[in-house]
């Protein structure tokens, strides 16, 4: 949205991670106080319908149109502002609010709730990942390090992480995960050396269609041939990085359109499942919170800032640069005024 490759239009409020205070109560809201302390996984959701029921909450029926889903200040889903502004309007508030336990312990941690944390997770459900198995995450940025952190939560044996930035590298080694640079060669031959096999259990796309190869070109089919390549035959994939139906800002006209070539011939023959989409992150936010709470997850080591809202043009800009330094930044509105 940011870059101009939707058909956002001016005037959106971003903001899809979003935690805070209650300020006000509506009259249909029966389980939030005012004061509670509260995180707000980013999909929009109902609580009743067909898909909520099933746990899958970014695919709500009833708050879009059918089956796309509601996000807050996103593009395509549904007519929520987003959480950068002062005050946040939360539709269906008794589904859609995680509760926190008051104060102000784990602020930088829960925030991550709201997001990448469940995000990262849900792409190792879709891969269906299980204890002892070998895990390679496509991208190292707040999804892709919360991907490879959840994969350790269950058990992995090995988990590579494959970027070019090297401070989000660093991150990824310092959580136990073993950097792999792709400006160094092929990323899914640097994996299988490394393992002296045929390739991982699991593979993630943390990446998605802005994906570029080593020289900087932007190339959106590449991290899905490469997690072909590096995932073993009858592996499994989860796709959390995004790919669009329509792009107006694409390298090719098939990509405009939403269509890429895929090696589809090697998925095939070597028996591979993928999972795609959004991520369910009201299923697993009060899951993961309550292991941020016991000590046993510690998602704010991606936050890199903690900034005022009025300081938000200047991170955004670093931010796409991927600048050092800018890996997670928090925006807190009523900081600095
Ligand atoms: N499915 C969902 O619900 C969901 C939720 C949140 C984010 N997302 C998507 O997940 C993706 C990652 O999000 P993020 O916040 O971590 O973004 P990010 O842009 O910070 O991270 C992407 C990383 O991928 C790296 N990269 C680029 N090309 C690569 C390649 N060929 N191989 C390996 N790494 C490569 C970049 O250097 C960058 O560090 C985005 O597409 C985002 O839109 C999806
Ligand atoms: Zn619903």
């Amino acid at each position: 949205m940011y870059e101009g490759r939707t058909d956002a239009e001016s005037g959106i409020i971003f903001g899809h991670e979003n935690m805070g205070i209650i300020e006000k109560v509506g009259q249909g809201v029966t389980t939030r106080r005012e004061g509670d302390r509260v995180v707000l996984p980013f999909n929009v959701a109902c609580g009743y319908c067909d898909n909520c029921r099933a746990g899958k909450t970014a695919f709500c029926l009833t708050v879009n149109a059918p089956g796309a889903g509601g996000a807050y200040g996103y593009v395509g889903m549904g007519p929520y502002s987003g959480g950068q502004a002062e005050y946040l309007r939360v539709p269906f508030a008794d589904f859609n609010c995680v509760p926190l336990p008051p104060g102000e312990q784990h602020e930088d941690d829960f925030a991550l709730l709201a997001d990448s944390f469940p995000t990262g997770y849900h792409a190792t459900e879709l891969a269906g990942i299980r204890p002892g198995q070998t895990v390679a995450v496509y991208g190292a940025g707040p999804v892709g390090l919360m991907a490879a952190c959840s994969a350790m939560l269950k058990g992995a044996s090995r988990v590579f992480v494959v970027d070019k930035v090297s401070e989000r590298l660093k991150l990824a080694e310092r959580i136990g995960a073993e950097p792999i640079d792709f400006t160094r060669g092929d990323p899914a031959g640097q994996i299988k050396e490394a393992l002296s096999s045929a390739g991982v259990d699991r593979g993630i796309d943390a990446v998605g269609y802005q994906a570029t190869v080593a020289e900087g070109e932007e190339q959106p089919a590449v991290v899905l041939n490469q997690l072909i390549d590096t995932v073993r035959p009858t592996g499994a994939m989860g796709t959390v990085g995004l790919y669009l139906p329509s792009d107006p800002g694409a390298p090719s006209q098939d990509a405009a359109n939403g269509r890429l070539l895929i090696n589809i011939g090697t998925f095939f023959e070597k028996g591979l499942r993928m999972g795609t989409g959004q991520a369910d992150a009201k299923r697993y936010a009060h899951q993961l919170r309550d292991l941020i709470i016991a000590g046993r997850a510690e998602p704010s080591f991606v936050v890199s800032q903690r900034l005022p809202l009025s300081q938000a043009p200047d991170a955004y800009a670093r931010f796409d640069k991927r600048e050092a330094g800018y890996s997670k930044v928090l925006l807190r509105p009523a900081l600095g005024r």
